[in-house]
This record gives C-alpha cells, structure tokens and sequence, in this order.
C-alpha cells in the first residue's frame, strides 16, 4: 500500500509540527518550541518510512493509561517518556542511513528538555504539590518502563537491522503526540 509513503509520511510530519507549534505556553518557557524542534529533528533523521520495511510495524502498545495523569504527575509522565526516548536514542542507531546532524540535535534537543523540565518539577515541588508518589502514578510508571522495554526487546530481536528502527521512529513519533497532548493539557 501507499499509506507508509512519502507524501504521507511528510504531511503527517507538517501536520503535527503546525499542531505542536499553536499549541499553548506551558511552564517551561521553551517548552513546546523545543518539542516542535525534536519533532522536526526525528522527522528530518531518516527518509520517509521505506516500503521494505513494511513488515517490521509492530504495535507497541502504548500506555494509554498515561493520558489520565494529571498536572504535576503529568510532569513527571513527561519528564518519564522523554528520559526513556533519550536513552533509546543513545546506542545502536542506524547511523549509516540516519542523518548524523540530526540525530545529534535531535539528542541534545531531547536532553534540554527534560533539564528543563527537571527544573520545572523543582519549581512545583518547592509550591508544596508532592502528592505524587502514589500507587497510580507507579502502575503507570511501570507500564511506561514496559513500553519501552517491548520496544527495545523488539529491537534487539532484529539485531537494531535499519528497518526496526524506522518502525521504532515512527513508534515515537506517536509519544511525541501524546507528549504534546499532557503538555497542552497540564502544563500551561
Ligand atoms: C497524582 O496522582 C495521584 C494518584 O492518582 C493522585 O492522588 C494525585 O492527586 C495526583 N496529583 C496531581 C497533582 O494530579
Ligand atoms: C542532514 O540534515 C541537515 C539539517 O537538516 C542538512 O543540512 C544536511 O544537508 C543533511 N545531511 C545529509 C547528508 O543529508
Ligand atoms: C510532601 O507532603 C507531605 C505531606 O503531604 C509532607 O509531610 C512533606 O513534608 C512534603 N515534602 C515536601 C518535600 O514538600
Ligand atoms: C511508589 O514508589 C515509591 C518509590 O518508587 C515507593 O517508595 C512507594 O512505596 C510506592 N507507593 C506505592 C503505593 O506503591
């Protein structure tokens, strides 16, 4: 089929880079623009997703669960998706057949941001709002962490081969969606 080819693929990288790019301020005053950056980065990595690599989509089953946190542990699911993406992004990346200057901004990108973002948890924890640590934000914890443990077995089982990585990049493009979406929803 057509629906992996590059006129999709682009449009769907403008789409959500425009979505991204309205979207309201949050705490972090570089917040959502550094979060357009990454997208723009993780876009531009690789060509569009190839046809031959079409057998490699998997459904990662991301955590849906992740969607009802709410403010200060939305911080924390964000700060949470990001550090697990930074550290997938960090070994065995198909540099070969990826763009090396963006797969470095795309890192450096993704590492301002959860700095950022640490800061921001500072900054609400000193306001007194420390009522995170509790079973919920956990379970959901763990099922991000599972996530991003199928997604890297998944990875592993294919020797990191240049097709389970582009299934892995358009697996996180979908988190960075959600990323944007508790962003809007809980930060501003
Ligand atoms: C964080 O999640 C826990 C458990 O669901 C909840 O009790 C708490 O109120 C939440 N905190 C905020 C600020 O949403
Ligand atoms: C890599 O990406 C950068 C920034 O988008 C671009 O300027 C450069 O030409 C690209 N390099 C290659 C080899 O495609
Ligand atoms: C977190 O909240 C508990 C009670 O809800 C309080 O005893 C504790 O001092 C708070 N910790 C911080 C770092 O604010
Ligand atoms: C949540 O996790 C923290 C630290 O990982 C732990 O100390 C705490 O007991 C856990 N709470 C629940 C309700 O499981």
């Amino acid at each position: 089929g057509k629906a992996f080819g590059s006129d999709s693929d682009l449009s769907v990288c403008i789409t959500l880079a425009l979505y991204i790019k309205i979207s309201h301020p949050i705490c972090l005053f570089q917040g959502s623009k550094v979060n357009y950056q990454n997208m723009n980065f993780l876009c531009k990595m690789g060509a569009s997703f190839p046809q031959q690599c079409l057998r490699e989509r998997t459904d990662f089953k991301f955590p849906m669960e992740i969607t009802k946190v709410r403010q200060r542990n939305a911080t924390m699911m964000i700060h949470e998706l990001l550090r697990q993406i930074f550290h997938l992004f960090s070994k065995n990346l198909p540099e070969s057949v990826w763009n090396a200057s963006c797969i470095e901004k795309f890192q450096n990108g993704i590492h301002q941001q959860i700095e950022e973002l640490e800061t921001c948890l500072v900054e609400e924890l000193s306001k007194g709002r420390n009522s995170s640590r509790t079973g919920v934000l956990n379970s959901t914890t763990l099922s991000v962490k599972k996530y991003f443990r199928r997604i890297t077995n998944f990875l592993e089982d294919k020797q990191y081969s240049h097709c389970s990585w582009e299934a892995v990049r358009m697996e996180v493009r979908t988190c960075f969606i959600f990323i944007d979406c508790l962003m809007r929803k809980h930060m501003a």
